[in-house]
C-alpha cells in the first residue's frame, strides 16, 4: 500500500506551500524545494518508474512547464519517448492545439504531430493535478493522433478541486495529496 512506502513522507515534507502565490487565496505548491534534495527528487522519480516500467509504455508525454521536470527522467528510466506538450506558439512544426481553463486563468496547449504513431501507450506526467483541465487538454491532444491513454502521473493532488472525476475515468495516480490547498 503506497502510503506506506516511507519515502513519501519525506517527498510531501519537501514540497513548500506558499500561501497567496500567484494570486490571493491560491495555496501554491512549490516543487523546487524538492529539486533540492537530490535523494526525495530521486525517490520522486523512481516510484513512478516502479509502477510504470515494464508497462509497455512507449510514450511519456510532458506538460510545459513543470512537467518537463519530472517526465524526462522516467522516460528514460523505462525506455519511452519523451513527448512536449508545450504553451501556444513554441513548436515550430506542424502542431495540433487544445484550450484549456486553469484554475487561475484560461491557456493552450500544443503537440507536434507526427512523433506518436496510433495505438501507442502514452503517459502523461505533470507536477500537479487542481482542476484537472490541463491533464484533460494534454489526453485530449494524445487521444487525437490515436494514442492510448495507460494513465495520468502527478506529484501532487489537490483532492477538494475535483481534478479526479474530470479526467473521464482515466486513471489517475499521485504521490501525495495536499487538502485545504
Ligand atoms: C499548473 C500545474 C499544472 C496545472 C494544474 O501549471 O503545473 O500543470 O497548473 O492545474 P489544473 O489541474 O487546474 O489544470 P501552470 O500552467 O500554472 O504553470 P507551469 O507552466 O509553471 O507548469
Ligand atoms: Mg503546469
Amino acid at each position: 500500500y503506497r502510503s506506506q512506502d516511507p519515502r513519501l513522507h519525506a517527498i510531501k515534507n519537501r514540497i513548500r506551500v506558499v500561501p497567496d502565490f500567484p494570486k490571493p487565496g491560491i495555496m501554491f505548491q512549490d516543487i523546487t524545494t524538492l529539486l533540492l534534495d537530490p535523494k526525495a527528487f530521486k525517490d520522486t522519480i523512481d516510484l513512478f518508474v516502479e509502477r510504470y516500467k515494464g508497462k509497455n509504455i512507449s510514450i511519456v508525454a510532458g506538460i510545459e512547464a513543470r512537467g518537463f521536470i519530472f517526465g524526462p527522467p522516467i522516460a528514460l528510466a523505462i525506455g519511452a519517448k519523451f513527448v512536449p506538450l508545450r504553451k501556444p506558439k513554441k513548436l515550430p512544426g506542424k502542431v495540433i492545439s487544445q484550450e484549456y481553463i486553469l484554475e487561475y486563468g484560461r491557456d493552450c496547449l500544443e503537440m507536434h504531430v507526427g512523433g506518436v504513431e496510433h495505438g501507442e501507450r502514452a503517459l502523461v506526467v505533470d507536477d500537479l493535478v487542481a482542476t484537472g483541465g490541463t491533464l484533460c487538454a494534454a489526453m485530449d491532444l494524445l487521444e487525437r493522433v490515436g494514442a492510448e491513454i495507460v494513465e495520468c502521473a502527478c506529484v501532487i493532488e489537490l483532492p477538494e478541486l475535483k481534478g479526479r472525476e474530470r479526467l473521464n475515468g482515466k486513471p489517475l495516480f499521485v504521490l501525495v495529496e495536499c487538502f485545504e490547498c
